[in-house]
């Protein structure tokens, strides 16, 4: 099969490799048909990550059940599915509260697994023609009938629309609420538009690429342009000098100036200065235990200079740390099914698998207007 390979700092290829197969009963095999890029995989891109050469990348997948584990019961072939991008056994202690992304057996000796990711399993991941599925019917989402007319708006359901969700769910946000985001990438726009949906009466978000506070204008968002670093001063000038009531970092490790000079704590000490005392603050954007490519020293060794006086005086909560999407992209199928949400709306560029090089290299520049690339393979 063909499938985006890693080669080294800024090098993917697509080569021919192996096809992927059933390898314990409990799993499928996906042709996959719509598989995106991920901010998370620009991390890997640029070589901030351990991931080792030659691992097939690709979390957010989504395609059609080709076969079936012995041991499969639930799932079919023929099925449309989209898949977490976390692999869970569901039968863990972690799983069975919900916790999918902190799954206890998936990775052994780690919290968490992952397809195509860096210190996340074995797993290879679904930028290619053909996906294992482990723990097939605990993992997979079956689709509703509109799957492949509705295939860009689901296919968002496998990381950065559950993602979103969650960071406002980490930041504790109710209805009524003012939510200030960090980042305008994929993760930030929908977590902008996921307090949209759940009822916020006020959603600001926080970035320095025009094209991108565009499209947070366009969910409904005030867009604040941090250019000259005036952020905190423009969202207290927002919520009459208070705060806002959360807020979400949707940015992670490697948060910069608008020049790219990168200040591992920028975004965290930005949140705790902009979100009001007692407020929570959601943090999805990824921070790692160890960064040797970071800029400083202390982030060398994942350690922030956190303003740790002001979030107690404030009396803040903090909630971090990967998604764990099913427990949330049921009900967001629901929303997408009826017409309620329409989270294509950000994806920017749809490429054949075979462009997926060109893909990563404009995503990665965060070039202009290239906001999300959703990558159609079989096709
Ligand atoms: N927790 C999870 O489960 C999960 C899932 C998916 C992605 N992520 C992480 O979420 C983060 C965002 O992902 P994405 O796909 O949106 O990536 P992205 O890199 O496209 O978006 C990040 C955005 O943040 C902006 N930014 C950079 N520095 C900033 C600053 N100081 N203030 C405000 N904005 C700033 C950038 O301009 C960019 O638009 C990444 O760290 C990714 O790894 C986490
Ligand atoms: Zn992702
Ligand atoms: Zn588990």
């Amino acid at each position: 099969m063909k499938a985006l390979v890693y080669k080294g700092p800024r090098q993917v290829a697509i080569e021919n490799v192996p096809d992927a197969r059933i390898e314990k009963p409990t799993d499928v095999l996906v042709k996959i048909t719509t598989t995106n890029i991920c901010g998370s995989d620009l991390h890997m891109y640029e070589g901030r990550t351990s991931v080792e050469e030659g691992k097939i990348l690709g979390h957010e997948n989504m395609g059609i059940v080709i076969e079936v584990g012995s041991a499969v019961e639930r799932v079919k072939v023929g099925d449309r599915v989209c898949l977490p991008f976390n692999i869970s056994c569901g039968f863990c202690e972690n799983c069975e509260r919900g916790l999918t992304g902190f799954c206890l057996i998936a990775n052994p000796g780690n919290a968490g697994a992952a397809y195509g990711y860096a210190e996340m399993g074995p797993y290879s991941g679904g930028q290619a023609e053909l996906l294992r599925v482990p723990y097939a019917d605990f993992n997979c989402l079956v689709l509703p009938p509109d799957a492949e007319e509705k295939e860009n708006d689901y296919v968002l359901l496998s990381d950065i629309f559950p993602t979103g969700y969650h960071a406002t769910e980490l930041a504790g946000m109710k209805a009524g609420d003012s939510v200030v985001v960090f980042g305008a990438g994929p993760v930030g726009l929908m977590a902008a538009y996921s307090a949209m949906i759940k009822g916020a009466s006020k959603v600001i978000v926080v970035d320095h690429h025009k094209d991108r506070l565009a499209l947070a204008e366009k969910i409904g968002a005030i867009p604040v342009d941090n250019t000259d670093e005036s952020c905190v001063e423009q969202i207290m000038s927002l919520t009459d000098g208070q705060g806002a009531d959360c807020g979400c970092e949707c940015v992670g490790y490697q948060c910069h100036h608008h020049d790219g000079h990168e200040v591992p704590n920028l975004t965290m000490n930005n949140l705790v200065n902009a979100v009001r005392p007692t407020g929570g603050i959601g943090v999805v954007g990824v921070f790692n235990p160890e960064d040797p490519g970071a800029a400083d020293e202390l982030a060398k060794e994942g350690k922030l200079a956190f303003d740790f006086g002001t979030f107690f005086t404030k009396g803040q909560r903090i909630g971090t740390g990967q998604a764990n999407v099913k427990a949330y992209n049921r009900n967001l199928m629901k929303l997408i099914h009826t017409g309620r949400a329409k989270p294509s709306m950000i994806i920017s560029h749809e490429l054949p698998l075979e462009q997926a090089v060109e893909g990563y290299a404009n995503f990665d520049a965060r070039k202009d207007g290239w906001t999300k690339v959703v990558l159609k393979a079989g096709k």
